[in-house]
């Protein structure tokens, strides 16, 4: 391996969400930060390199999104995802979810229905309800310890006429990638009831091996004519901080209109750094990639095997991709406010809360495992004497 992912790099006061913001999301600085979706990891040398060496430039004047950086997401999707995009079907945003947001303002009114699928992504609640619209809830079911879609629910949903239906493929919290199958029918779906569909594939890199990603962008033509597909390098790359995100809208009329949202309320600047991240990610990041796949499957299976052996009160959902696992923790009898304090006050850990996520995520947790195996390891044997102490009081 060329990258060192056991290396725990002191990340308090750059400025950074999961560890300096600790304060003021759990009330506390004192627990070990397994929340927010970033790596603890550093990027692909390629990356750093570049962005270092436009720093010696030191000019950084307005920026030009020049034909390299729609090439290189051209470039990616398919290489990577074995489809076929026009450069100019992309658009760039500061992230997916404005680009989100920008899509529900664009194709619907206040008090419109937008559909989501919970326990999902909770900005997709905020960006929903911020911009004056209600939420259809189509609930995802368990079975087999793995969450399916109700497809019967869903289209009970149609009387109501919802414009927006945003899926998240590969899912969080739960890492789950859906199959073809599950795609075109969520699209057909869409498509019968004139609904667009807004496809949020930003975990979408980081597939586990005996996984498979379709992109929805691969299912032919009626559904590209439908959709808003959303990709960036902030999670596969960790490059969060760099807030720029690669939208793809095939169909033209769309597009122009998407577009000319962005221009009325003035967001269409992309970071300078956005950019040359993107380009670069996308264009030499495929071994990084590789590698710190390995890297997080290692995680896994060494969170498995822990929670198995040392903690079975918990169960966890093992991800078909990306770096947050969802654990169960309800066979400790806790009611949610409970659960999450007793994890940051007694297991002084930071996760986030399953509700967060909305129904359906009672009694969970998430977990992000995007960070060194020894402090994973440090999480967990704090989790579990915590734990263990329960039983002890009960004595
Ligand atoms: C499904 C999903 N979409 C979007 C985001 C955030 O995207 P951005 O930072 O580009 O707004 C996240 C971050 O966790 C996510 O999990």
């Amino acid at each position: 391996m060329k990258y060192q992912f056991d290396q725990i790099i002191n990340r308090r006061n750059t400025d950074c969400a999961k560890w300096d913001a600790l304060e003021e999301v759990f009330g506390t600085k004192d627990v070990l930060p397994f929340w927010v979706a970033d790596m603890d990891f550093p990027v692909a040398e390629e990356i750093k390199e570049a962005l270092q060496k436009r720093v010696e430039h030191g000019i950084f004047g307005y920026p030009n999104e020049s034909e390299k950086v729609f090439q290189a997401v051209a470039g990616w999707m398919k290489r990577r995802n074995h489809v076929e995009i026009k450069p100019e079907w992309i658009v760039l945003t500061a992230g997916v979810v404005p680009a989100v947001q920008y899509a529900i303002q664009a194709f619907s009114k206040p008090n419109d229905f937008v559909i989501l699928q919970p326990p999902i992504y909770h900005s997709f609640f905020g960006a929903t309800r911020a911009t004056g619209r209600q939420i259809l809830e189509n609930p995802l079911k368990l079975e087999n310890g793995q969450y399916e879609m109700d497809f019967a629910q869903l289209e009970t949903l149609a009387a109501q006429k919802p414009k927006i239906m945003i899926l998240c493929n590969p899912q969080n919290p739960s890492g789950r990638v859906w199959s073809k199958e599950d795609l075109s029918k969520v699209s057909d779906f869409c498509n019968r009831n004139g609904i667009l569909l807004v496809s949020d594939d930003i975990h979408s890199d980081l597939i586990y091996k005996g996984y498979q990603y379709t992109p929805a962008l691969s299912l032919g033509e009626e559904t590209r004519d439908n959709l808003i597909a959303c990709y960036a390098v902030s999670k596969t790359f960790n490059l969060a901080g760099l807030n720029t995100s690669a939208i793809i809208i095939p169909n033209e009329k769309l597009r122009t209109e998407y577009k000319a949202f962005m221009r009325s309320v003035g967001a269409g600047e992309i970071n300078l750094f956005g950019l040359l991240g993107t380009e670069v990610a996308y264009t030499c990041g495929d071994e990084w990639l590789e590698e710190v796949l390995t890297y997080l499957e290692g995680n896994l299976d060494y969170m498995e095997a822990f929670l198995k052996e040392n903690l079975p009160q918990v169960k966890m959902m093992r991800p078909e991709s990306t770096y947050m696992t969802w654990l169960d923790f309800s066979a400790l009898g806790m009611e949610q406010k409970e659960l999450e304090q007793f994890l940051i006050q007694k297991a002084k850990v930071g996760l986030n809360s399953g509700t967060t996520f909305g129904r359906g995520g009672e009694g969970y947790m998430r977990f992000n495992f995007g960070t060194p195996r020894a402090l994973i390891k440090e999480g967990l044997e704090r989790i579990k004497a915590a734990v263990d102490g329960l039983s002890e009081q009960k004595k």
